[in-house]
């Protein structure tokens, strides 16, 4: 009997992308990258039930679409920095919205100090500013917070890596199994042109994709800077993962 090629198994198939538009998986001179990314090719592997399901009801349970980071409560003062907004949209391959999925974010105060055990910069703590945030996008797949926009920060085993100022995203679907985990930048900053990671992406387009669009300015209450960016969790016009 004729042999056959074997045909897919995979339930979907998604248009492939370029591995330009994603990190390399070993970023030269990149101390961490090996404990980052995987250096060998990805395997699928069959989910199972309860790595399918779940978790469920987030959006009874956490803010949808909008919550302020610059607030610890209400009634109280913000916190130090430059106030910013930022929103846009999660999307699939196509541009369909994902409804419900959860977005955490942390990021470093508005002088590039985490509050975190292992963050030795000897910047100061804003007591105020916990850095991270947890919320849930809406029937459109919108997202929007308020926040300070973060400072820079030296690499604690680098002798000259300063990171420039960027927020970390993790955006989970319908299931745990479904994890995506990126950091986003500021246009026009000059650390962008030496950070590791930001140029980890070969992309010069791929990179736009990683970084905050700034929108036209507005004075008014509350004063804020704006910035966009959609998060595209597939395909060919996929954000590129940032570990
Ligand atoms: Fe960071």
């Amino acid at each position: 009997m004729a042999s056959h090629p074997a045909k897919s198994t995979a339930p979907l198939e998604y248009a492939p992308y370029d591995d330009a538009t994603q990190s390399l998986r070993q970023i030269p001179r990149y101390p961490r990258s090996f404990t980052r990314n995987p250096s060998q090719p990805l395997i699928r592997r069959p989910l199972t039930l309860s790595e399918r399901t779940g978790p469920a009801d987030l959006a009874r349970r956490l803010p949808v679409d909008r919550m302020d980071l610059s607030r610890p409560d209400a009634g109280t003062a913000r916190v130090a920095g430059q106030l910013i907004h930022v929103a846009g949209r999660v999307l699939d391959e196509d541009g369909a919205p994902l409804a419900g999925a959860m977005i955490e974010l942390w990021q470093a105060n508005a002088s590039g100090k985490y509050i975190h055990e292992m963050d030795r910069h000897e910047a100061p703590v804003d007591p105020n500013f916990t850095g991270w945030g947890r919320l849930v996008t809406g029937a459109e797949g919108e997202y929007e917070f308020i926040t300070i926009k973060p400072g820079a920060y030296p690499v604690g085993e680098s002798d000259w890596w300063w990171r420039p100022p960027h927020i970390h995203f993790s955006i989970f679907g319908v299931s745990w199994m479904q994890r995506y985990v990126t950091q986003m930048f500021f246009p026009g900053e000059a650390l962008n042109e030496t950070d590791l990671l930001y140029n980890g992406v070969p992309d010069p387009e791929a990179r736009q994709r990683i970084t905050f669009q700034l929108q036209p300015t507005k004075v008014g209450i509350p004063n804020l800077l704006r910035y966009r960016q959609d998060f595209v969790m597939r395909g060919k016009r996929a954000t590129p993962a940032v570990d």
